[in-house]
């Protein structure tokens, strides 16, 4: 039975939040361990249920995967979060991933690169349409190719296959909407054990691609120009398992920060790095939200008078489009009209329908979504259609008069660890029920 939130709005939250480890950097990281042998252990992976996806489809594919019990982030007297997970390839003989598991969670198509490079061959189930709009693979076949790989598409699958080893080469792999994530994290996998050197220009610049090549490094490869927009790959025989640590999620982060502001509230949020999050930082300064940093630790407070302000979704380091709805929950409550355009997922829009019911002010003009604040938005039955969209219906939800109720939550489970004892932990008044 799918569950919903119940949260009562109003409470202002203040005490201390543990980030967890990346998501979006922990779901590649696990397919990259598909090219090592030996174990690797990876530390800070937080339990959700995309991580849960993935560790299936690694599972069919021949590896051995062990969770320790988690030992990290605390929720005030609640047992840890997060923790440590040891994998390790024993069976190369499968190299399937499933449309069942690929249907659930699109980050399954970083399997590809690995599974090219290292078993020469690869049949992933082609992603279908997204709540958040379009998202097409191109752009990692086409690098896949690059290398040296041939693809064919049979029965709703990618099938790849490899005749003696990737070759290294120069190649450009941007596309119309920019650079891509798991796009460069794939092609950056494959070269790894591709023979000579690749180039990738017009590479993702993104922390979670600096975190793979981080651990592939530790492996063995031999990256540089990682967290630019050209990195250099010079291919390498074979890699053996590592350990790593998994970077802070910068996008709970960046969510929690505007928890503090919309609930006029003071958190200090612990284990993140704020050079993750420069562009959020700028532009909820202009908001009037303060932040302060002390090491790996990030004061936010705020008076709850916000600025309306104008905001582009870009590319690192700009700001992500993975908090743009966040965001927008935010400027609903600000004083005046702010601006935001949405140039990753020109169609992330799903949020604006369900913020209006709860009295917002949004009109929605092509990729740009104009945001006239009110002075004070009211609880509501919303839906839950995406990750990020329900993130905002949350924060939306906590400073609300009155109940929300928040539908299909599962929709947060994938990509927020137990949000709602985080959440509970600094003073908010939201539980967790039995969908009607
Ligand atoms: C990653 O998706 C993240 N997912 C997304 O987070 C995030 O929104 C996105 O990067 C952008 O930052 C994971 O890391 C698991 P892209 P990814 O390829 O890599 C177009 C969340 O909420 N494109 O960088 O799949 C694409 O349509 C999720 O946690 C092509 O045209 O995104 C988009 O317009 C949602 N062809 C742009 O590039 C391709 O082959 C950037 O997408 C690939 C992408």
């Amino acid at each position: 039975m799918a569950d919903s939130f119940l949260i009562r709005g109003g409470a202002r939250l203040t005490g201390k939040v543990e980030i967890s480890g990346s998501k979006n950097s922990a779901l590649p990281i696990l397919a990259a361990c598909l090219l090592a042998e030996g174990k690797t252990t990876l530390k800070s992976v937080p339990r959700l249920s995309d991580i849960d996806s993935m560790v299936k489809l690694l599972g069919e594919m021949g590896c051995h995967v062990f969770r320790h019990e988690p030992t990290e982030a605390r929720v005030g007297a609640l047992p840890p979060l997060n923790g440590n997970l040891d994998i390790e390839v024993t069976d190369e003989r499968v190299s399937e991933a499933r449309y069942d598991i690929v249907k659930t969670m699109r980050a399954s198509i970083c399997v590809l690169g690995p599974l090219l490079a290292k078993r020469k061959r690869a049949v992933v189930s082609i992603p279908g349409g997204c709540a958040i709009g379009d998202r097409p693979v191109d752009l990692h076949v086409r690098g896949l190719q690059k290398l040296g790989a041939e693809f064919t598409t049979e029965g709703g699958n990618i099938v790849g296959t490899v005749r003696g080893r990737l070759k290294g080469c120069r190649m450009y792999l941007g596309g119309a909407m920019g650079p891509t994530v798991l796009g460069t994290i794939n092609v950056m996998c494959a070269a790894a054990l591709a023979e000579g050197e690749t180039v990738l220009v017009g590479a993702a610049c993104e922390p979670e691609v600096t975190d793979c090549a981080n651990l592939l490094n530790k492996m063995g490869a031999k990256i540089t120009g990682h967290g630019t927009p050209e990195i250099r790959i010079e291919g390498v025989d074979k890699l053996v398992g590592a350990e790593h640590r998994i970077i802070p999620d910068r996008i709970e982060c960046g969510t929690f920060m505007m928890a503090a502001a919309i609930t006029n509230g003071e958190l200090e949020l612990k284990h993140c790095n704020l050079d993750h999050l420069i562009a959020v930082q700028d532009r909820l300064d202009e908001v009037g939200v303060k932040i302060r940093r002390e090491n790996g630790t990030i004061f936010v407070s705020s008076s709850r008078r916000l600025n309306p302000i104008e905001m582009t979704t870009q590319p690192f380091p700009g700001f992500p489009t993975d908090l743009q709805a966040q965001l927008m929950a935010l400027l609903c409550l600000a004083d005046g009209m702010s601006v935001i355009t949405e140039r990753i997922f020109p169609d992330r829009f799903l949020h604006v329908g369900e913020l209006n019911r709860m009295g917002a002010k949004i009109r929605k003009e092509g990729p740009t979504a104009i945001v006239h604040g009110v002075k004070e938005l009211q609880g509501a039955a919303v839906m839950c259609s995406d990750l990020r969209a329900s993130a905002a219906l949350v924060l939306a939800g906590l400073a609300a008069k009155g109940q929300t109720r928040l539908d299909r939550v599962y929709h947060i489970d994938r990509g927020y660890e137990k949000i709602e004892q985080k959440l509970m932990a600094v003073g908010a008044d939201i539980e967790r029920v039995a969908e009607r």
